[in-house]
């Protein structure tokens, strides 16, 4: 029988990973489905057991059920612990395992696809919401020499360093920024309304590689500011692809190859 995975979120019907994960699926030969699932705003546990009693055999949870999708899992990866939430549910009898590949797919996207190390590298993560949690730990696997928080609201950022007590983390005010980092990381949510968090010129220099976690069309109001301080910019259409290549390994064992994908859903969009 063909083993069945979904997406599960709300809206979903503008998702990219099944077209993703038919590719991954074709690629590597393997027998699976994957289909959209919408869940209804309060109706996230009952959607998920419904598909979990009909066989279903795992599941990518988006916006916004990911903190519930945590919650639900009741045996949680180190990296979903400390991204404190689940973007990857595999289900094997009565457990209910949930992961978080996001981070990874960061991570995966900076250094394999763009050539960018992270390795000693002075990192700005702008943003202390899910979206940067998530990120943190495989950041910090990568030795930067720093991760420096900034959040419009700083206490937030401040809260994070706290959590995750490394020496390489500290967090600073967005009016305190005062130099030019080598990689700058958009992982506020401003940008889904097509706004710019209020950031000082000079955290870009002409070495800096500044990467934005959401993706569009055309280049983010984050990417055009960043590219007129003369660094160079890249969207979250590969941390896309690779979060899902990750959760593709983790269900199937197969590593899929990205770059065909990526220019795929990229020519697509
Ligand atoms: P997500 O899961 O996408 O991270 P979130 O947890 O609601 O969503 O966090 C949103 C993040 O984007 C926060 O860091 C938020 O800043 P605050 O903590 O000050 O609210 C940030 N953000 C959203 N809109 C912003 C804007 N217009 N300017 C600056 N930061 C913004």
């Amino acid at each position: 029988m063909t083993d069945r995975y979904v997406v599960i979120g709300n809206p979903i019907a503008h998702s990219k990973s099944p077209q993703i994960h038919a590719m991954f699926a074709k690629q590597t030969g393997q027998a699976m489905s994957y289909e959209r699932l919408l869940a209804p705003l309060d109706g996230f546990a009952d959607t998920v057991q419904r598909f979990i009693d009909s066989g279903g055999r795992g599941a990518n949870v988006t916006l916004p059920f990911k903190l519930e999708a945590f919650a639900f899992a009741n045996q949680l990866s180190q990296r979903a612990q400390a991204a404190g939430a689940v973007n990857t549910l595999i289900f094997d009898g009565d457990r209910i395992h949930g992961d978080n590949t996001d981070g990874l797919g960061l991570v995966r996207d900076i250094q394999a696809n763009a050539g960018v190390a992270i390795a000693n590298q002075r990192v700005l993560l702008l943003g202390a919401g899910g979206a940067a949690q998530g990120v943190i730990l495989p950041l910090l696997e990568q030795s930067p020499r720093s991760i420096t928080i900034s959040n419009r609201t700083l206490s937030k950022a401040e809260d994070l360093v706290q959590q995750f007590t490394h020496p390489a983390l500290q967090a600073c005010a967005l009016d305190a920024l005062g130099e030019a980092y080598d990689i700058v990381i958009n992982a506020t949510s401003a940008g889904l309304s097509g706004e710019l968090p209020p950031l000082p010129a000079k955290i870009f220099g002409a070495g800096s590689f500044a990467y934005d976690m959401i993706y569009a069309a055309q280049p983010t109001a984050f990417m055009q500011f960043a590219q007129r301080q003369g660094a160079s910019t890249r969207d979250g259409l590969g941390m896309l692809v690779e979060q899902a290549a990750a959760s593709f390994y983790v269900w199937r064992g197969v590593q899929p190859d990205t770059a065909p994908v990526y220019d795929s859903v990229r020519a697509q969009s």
